[in-house]
């Protein structure tokens, strides 16, 4: 488990995300309305589309591309036409340094049901 520095936490603000690739995976840094930070896979399921250009509201991402929001804690969809979810990675806060491990993804793998 190795987890790599992606920003500084200054470099993130509520309600948004930022697009970082480690070890060669897009992943979305995002930071919910409450302030908290995570890490999912940046692609949306339903089509390829970074989900770091779309809209965090509350505790979900939303796709600006057919408007499915993901759960950030889970990486769930809540609603069509995506059914499928994305990892979610650790990521953890030291400091001002915003780190994630992309080497599992801690939120399983349901899909919507
Ligand atoms: S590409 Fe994301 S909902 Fe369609």
């Amino acid at each position: 488990m190795t987890a790599t520095r992606v920003c500084s936490l200054s470099e993130l603000s509520p309600a948004s995300a930022k697009k970082v690739v480690v070890d060669g995976v897009p992943v979305a840094v995002v930071m919910d309305s409450a302030g908290a930070v995570h890490a999912l896979g940046d692609t949306c399921t339903h089509g390829e589309i970074s989900l770091s250009e779309g809209f965090v509201e509350d505790d979900a991402i939303e796709c600006w591309a057919h408007g499915s929001k993901f759960a950030l804690d889970t990486g769930k969809p809540r609603n069509f036409p995506a059914y499928e979810p994305v990892p979610v990675y650790a990521a953890t806060v030291d400091g001002d340094d915003v780190l994630v491990d992309v080497s599992q993804n801690i939120a399983g793998s349901a899909s919507i049901s």
